[in-house]
C-alpha cells in the first residue's frame, strides 16, 4: 500500500513546509536558515530539496518533514502525521482503520466535543458573557481562545457525551467526570458527576492545537471550591510540559525572538488581546525545565511577567533561576504593586506594552533592588546572598564577567573581590549544570571532528595529492593531532565520504571546512574555560596559581569572543 506517509511526502515539499515555520533563504541548489533547534546567529541549518531532508551543521539535527514537525512542534509522530496530512489534504483513513482506533484518538475526540459543548454553553449565558466583558475581554478573544461555560448542574456534560456515544470510561479517562464517593452507601450503583460545574472554561491545547485539558474558573468565588480548577493528568495532558497559549504563540515567539511568560489564563488572553502575541502562561502549575526547554527551542530570550505580589515575586525568582541555568537571557517586568498583566491591559494596553519594553535583565533587577533597599554592610550581604548566586548561574563566561564588572563598579569594589565571593557560592546545582554542558559539548566536538574528517577524506579521495584541508587544520592543531583524529574515523571512511558529498551540495567545501574547524576551536576553548572554573573553585589553590589561571582565563575569553564574531 502507498502509505499515508508516502502520500504526504509526495504532495509536500520540505522547503515549503519548513519555510512556513522559519525564514529560509536560497543557498546554491539548497536552502539555509538559522537553526530552530539551537541558538545561533549565522545559518548552519541546510535544507536539500533533492533529498527532501534537512541537516544542521551546528547541532547535527537532521531528518525529513515528519521529524522536523515533530521536533519543532513538540509532537509525537502521530501528531506530526496529522498536522502534515491536514496540510496535504489527505485523510488518514489507513491509519485510523488499522486495528481499533487508538485510545488517544478517542480522547482527542471527546475533548473536542466537550469544547464545542462548553462554547455553546457560553453563547447562551448572558451573565457569564457580561462578566467576561467586565474583565475586559472582547468577543474576538472569546472566539480565538474557544472560551466556554460549564452549566451549574451535576451532569449536563455527562448527559451530552452519553448521547454522543461516549462511554463512562472514556469520560473518566479524559478527566471530565468523577465518581461520587459511594463508600457510605455500599451496594448502591456508582454515581458520576461533571468535573467542571458553573465555571468559565479555558481549553488547553497541545502545540498542534488539539484540546487536551481544561482549566475552569469559578463563576462564583467562595471558600468551598478553588478559583481555578484544572483537568487531572490524563494520557493527553502532562502538566509539566504544557504551556497555555503555546499553540498560538509559538510562531510569534520565533519571529519576535522572545517569549513573554505570564501566570494566569486571564493574563494570557488579555496580553494577546493587546497584541502581544508571543505570550504563554504557566497557568498555575509550577514552571519546569521542560516548559522552558520548549520555548527555548524557539528563542533563547524570555521576559517573566508574573503577578506583582509576594507569591508572584517568589515564583519569578524561581523561574528566572531555572531559565538562567539553562543559558537563557532572562528579563523581568515591573508592574505596579498588586497588579497582574490582565489588570494592566484592562486599564490600558499601552501600559502593558510599555512595561514589557522597560523590562530589565533579572540580574540588574536584583542588583538594583538590593541597592535601593540596603546600604553599607547590609548591601554587601544582600548582594552576596541574592545577586551573586544569580550571576553564578549564568552559563556564558563572557556575560558572567560583564556582570561581575558591573557589580564591582556599582558597589565601588575591586573586580577581583567580586570574583572571590562569586567563587565561594556553593556549587551543588551548579556542578550539575556544568556536568551537563560538558557532556553535550563533548558530543558536539566529536560530531564536528567527524565532519572535518569527512571533508578531508572526500578531498583526498578525489585527488590523492590534494592536502589543502589537512594542511589548513595542521596550522591550528598539530600534525599528530590531525592524524590521530583521522585515524579514529578511518573505519567509517566510506560512509563519511558520502556524507561529505552532501555537504559539497550545501556550499563551498573550503568555507564549510573553515567554519567547522573554527567551531571545534570554539568548543575546545569553552571546555577549557569550564575546566579552569573548576580549578578556580578549588579552595586549596594557591594565590600564584590562581593568578596565572586568571590570565589564561581572560585570554581564552577574548579568543572566544573573536571566534563568536
Ligand atoms: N491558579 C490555579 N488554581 C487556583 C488558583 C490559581 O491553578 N486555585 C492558577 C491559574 O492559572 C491562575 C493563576 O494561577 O490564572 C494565577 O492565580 P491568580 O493570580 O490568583 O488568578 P488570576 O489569574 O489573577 O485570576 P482572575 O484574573 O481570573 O481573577
Ligand atoms: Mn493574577
Amino acid at each position: 500500500m502507498s502509505t499515508n506517509v508516502e502520500q504526504i511526502k509526495e504532495r509536500l515539499d520540505i522547503v515549503d513546509v519548513i519555510s512556513s515555520y522559519i525564514k529560509v533563504e536560497k543557498a546554491g541548489i539548497n536552502f539555509k536558515a538559522r537553526c530552530p533547534f539551537h541558538n545561533e546567529k549565522t545559518p548552519s541549518f541546510f535544507i536539500s530539496p533533492t533529498r527532501q531532508s534537512f541537516y544542521c551543521f551546528g547541532c547535527s539535527e537532521k531528518g525529513d518533514i515528519f521529524s522536523f514537525v515533530e521536533k519543532f512542534e513538540g509532537l509525537d509522530f502521530k501528531g506530526a502525521l496529522e498536522t502534515l496530512a491536514n496540510r496535504a489534504g489527505i485523510k488518514l483513513e489507513n491509519f485510523k482503520n488499522e486495528e481499533q482506533p487508538e485510545e488517544k484518538d478517542k480522547l482527542f475526540e471527546i475533548m473536542e466535543e466537550s469544547t464545542k459543548f462548553f462554547e455553546k454553553g457560553l453563547t447562551g449565558n448572558k451573565e457569564c458573557l457580561k462578566y467576561l466583558e467586565k474583565r475586559g475581554l472582547n468577543s474576538a478573544s472569546i472566539t480565538k481562545w474557544r472560551l466556554g461555560f460549564s452549566q451549574d448542574e451535576w451532569r449536563s456534560l455527562y448527559d451530552f457525551l452519553s448521547q454522543h456515544k461516549f462511554t463512562k470510561e472514556e469520560m473518566l479517562q479524559a478527566g471530565l467526570i468523577k465518581t461520587a464517593d459511594s463508600s457510605n452507601n455500599p451496594g448502591q450503583t456508582t454515581k458520576y458527576y461533571d468535573t467542571f460545574r458553573n465555571r468559565i472554561m479555558f481549553p488547553i491545547c497541545d502545540s498542534a492545537g488539539r484540546v487536551i485539558a481544561f482549566s475552569g474558573r469559578a463563576m462564583q468565588e467562595d471558600d468551598k471550591t478553588p478559583k481555578y480548577l484544572n483537568s487531572p493528568e490524563t494520557k493527553l495532558f502532562y502538566k509539566s510540559e504544557v504551556l497555555y497559549g503555546f499553540n498560538i504563540a509559538k510562531n510569534y515567539i520565533r519571529k519576535l525572538d522572545y517569549t513573554v511568560l505570564v501566570e494566569g489564563q486571564m493574563d494570557l488572553v488579555m496580553s494577546h488581546q493587546s497584541g502581544v502575541l508571543n505570550t504563554v502562561a504557566s497557568s498555575g502549575t509550577a514552571l519546569t525545565e521542560l516548559h522552558l526547554k520548549k520555548i527555548q527551542k524557539l528563542s533563547n530570550r524570555v521576559i517573566i511577567a508574573y503577578d506583582s505580589d509576594s507569591a508572584g515575586e517568589k515564583a519569578s525568582r524561581r523561574a528566572a533561576e531555572l531559565a538562567l541555568s539553562l543559558g537563557m537571557e532572562v528579563k523581568i517586568t515591573s508592574l505596579p504593586k498588586g497588579e497582574d498583566p490582565a489588570s494592566v491591559v484592562k486599564e490600558d494596553p499601552e501600559k502593558w506594552r510599555a512595561a514589557l519594553k522597560e523590562s530589565e535583565h533579572f540580574v540588574d533587577f536584583a542588583l538594583n533592588k538590593a541597592m535601593r533597599e540596603n546600604q553599607g554592610k547590609n548591601l554587601t550581604k544582600e548582594v552576596v546572598k541574592n545577586v551573586l548566586p544569580l550571576v553564578s548561574l549564568i552559563k556564558s563566561e563572557i556575560e558572567k564577567s560583564q556582570f561581575v564588572k558591573k557589580i564591582a563598579l556599582k558597589m565601588k569594589v575591586r573586580e577581583e573581590a567580586v570574583w572571590d565571593d562569586l567563587k565561594k557560592i556553593p556549587v551543588s546545582s551548579l556542578a550539575e549544570t556544568r556536568e551537563s554542558i560538558e557532556t553535550v559539548d563533548l558530543k558536539k566536538i566529536v560530531d564536528l571532528k567527524r565532519m572535518a574528517a569527512a571533508i578531508i577524506f572526500l578531498e583526498e579521495s578525489l585527488d590523492k595529492k590534494s592536502k589543502k584541508s589537512r594542511e589548513r587544520w595542521q596550522e591550528i592543531i598539530s600534525q599528530e593531532k590531525v592524524n590521530e583524529i583521522l585515524d579514529n574515523f578511518e573505519a567509517e571512511k566510506e560512509a563519511l565520504i558520502f556524507e561529505a558529498e552532501r555537504y559539497s551540495l550545501e556550499g563551498d567545501l573550503k568555507n564549510i571546512f573553515e567554519d567547522i574547524i573554527n567551531r571545534i576551536e570554539l568548543e575546545n576553548l569553552k571546555q577549557k574555560l569550564q575546566e579552569m572554573t573548576i580549578v578556580l573553585d578549588d579552595k586549596d589553590i594557591s594565590k600564584e596559581e590562581e593568578k596565572s589561571i586568571m590570565v589564561e582565563f581572560k585570554k581564552t575569553q577574548k579568543r572566544i569572543q573573536e571566534l563568536n564574531n
